[in-house]
């Protein structure tokens, strides 16, 4: 059996199995091997089984698949007790709005609660091209296509675009959803650094050349870091090296720029300079969803071709669409929501930094890291969190390197700096106690 401690149960995606080279051929010789397909007997399953036993025999909360009642916001409900959450994505504070909730319900009322069919065959309705033109024209793209969800827009965009004479560079923290895309396509795959612009230079320099088509997979706003990324030296590249540049705005749009326009708005650029941008419904615009922006002609093969999309799925619900909508019209209404949100980072990061927290780069995002390092304290002080009332989340390798584990922060429009001080406040009291208790010495 592998290493089956609590913090491996999110081991499932590796890094090393993203591999930094095209998918290779096993000559491994395949036997039968009738304890395989018992599912009880898999590592992960068995890690399961270790994390569960990890939070009952200490006492501890266990943080995962919580319960919950009613809405998330600044604060949620589970099982009948208040906590302060830092665990939801609701960033602008939309999705129980009164104006969204009537949009949702007038849509149902108006198309039913189901797209009826592939949008190509019969599943198109006004709402859907309303929502993806107005998208398009709040960010500035020649066009917009909406799917399902965000995770899938990744994976069947990347995979589709791209096959085994190309070449993908991925940033190192590039989510999930991409890195599998490019798994899926079968293209050569380098990973470069997080942020690193030289090194992605000299990577192109030396493989541009030997493939078709190539791709630089980046993040907006990280997700994991909280940092962005800089838009005018990966045009530069894109351009010098004949490259898409493909940019995940899942936690960008609605938060980063003056007006929640990404971060094309906030270093100048117009959208038009990136082949293309990935949004998500599920973050600031209160819905569940993906969408992708770009060129009149990239849109259109995406919409007829990429499986996954639109081809072979159905479309997006009428009450997804109509939140979506409702949302992103109460973005550009009401920007002052943008600007609290905004506030709000800074304050946040403040705080954390006059409590003598490492928060990174981060601060002009709504993700916020306090970086711990060792993985056992990160999960003890989300266990210490959530008996004291405040629900956050430890993310630890392999979703982030080794060594770098972290509690990470959602920060949105509706919390509170009372909120701030009283949550950094009960963190520093843990992590004193825990370092006293255990004489374990800061490991970053
Ligand atoms: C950076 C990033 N991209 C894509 C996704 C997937 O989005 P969705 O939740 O719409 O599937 C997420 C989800 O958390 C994300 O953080």
């Amino acid at each position: 059996m592998m290493n089956a401690s609590p913090e491996n149960l999110l081991a499932t995606f590796k890094k090393e199995f993203l591999g930094c080279s095209a998918a290779k051929t096993s000559h491994t010789k395949h036997v039968f091997d009738a304890t395989a397909m018992d599912v009880e007997s898999m590592d992960d399953y068995q890690r399961i089984l270790e994390m569960r036993a990890f939070y009952a025999q200490k006492g501890m909360c266990n943080p995962y698949f919580m319960p919950r009642q009613g809405v998330i916001s600044d604060r949620v409900q589970v099982e009948g007790r208040d906590y302060i959450s830092f665990s939801g994505y609701n960033y602008l504070g939309l999705s129980d709005h009164p104006t969204v909730i009537e949009a949702v319900k007038s849509a149902v009322t108006r198309y039913g609660t189901h797209a009826g069919a592939a949008r190509m065959v019969g599943g198109q309705t006004e709402l859907h091209r309303e929502v993806e033109h107005a998208y398009a024209e709040a960010f500035g793209f020649d066009d917009c296509v909406m799917s399902v969800g965000g995770y899938a827009v990744n994976v069947m965009t990347v995979s589709y675009l791209l096959g085994a004479n190309d070449l993908i560079l991925m940033d190192d923290l590039m989510h999930n959803s991409g890195m599998m895309g490019a798994v899926m396509s079968q293209a050569r795959r380098i990973v470069f650094p997080h942020n690193d612009y030289s090194a992605l230079d000299r990577l192109l320099k030396e493989h541009r050349l030997n493939y078709r088509r190539a791709m630089i997979l980046v993040e907006g706003a990280y997700s994991m870091d909280g940092d962005l990324v800089d838009l005018p030296a990966l045009l530069t590249l894109k351009r010098q090296h004949h490259a898409w540049l493909m940019v995940d705005e899942a936690h960008s749009l609605g938060v980063v720029g003056k007006t929640g326009k990404g971060v094309c708005e906030h270093w100048g650029v117009p959208a038009s300079e990136v082949d293309l941008i990935m949004g998500t419904l599920s973050k600031s615009f209160a819905s569940c969803g993906g969408f992708l922006g770009g060129s009149r002609h990239m849109i259109d093969v995406l919409r007829h071709f990429a499986p996954g999309l639109l081809l072979y799925s159905t479309g997006l619900p009428p009450a997804s669409a109509a939140a979506a909508l409702a949302a992103l019209t109460m973005m550009r209404t009401e920007p002052e929501r943008i600007t609290r949100l905004q506030h709000n980072v800074t304050r946040f990061v403040a705080l954390a930094r006059e409590r003598g927290f490492d928060v990174g780069q981060a601060g002009q995002s709504a993700v916020v890291p306090i970086h711990l390092g060792d993985t056992r304290l990160a999960l003890h002080l989300m266990s210490e969190l959530l008996k004291v009332g405040i629900i956050v989340h430890a993310v630890m390798y392999p979703i982030v390197p080794q060594g770098q584990a972290r509690l990470r922060f959602f920060l949105t429009v509706q919390h509170t700096e009372a909120q701030f001080v009283h949550t950094l406040d009960q963190l520093r009291e843990c992590l004193d106690r825990y370092r006293s208790e255990s004489s374990v010495p800061d490991q970053r």
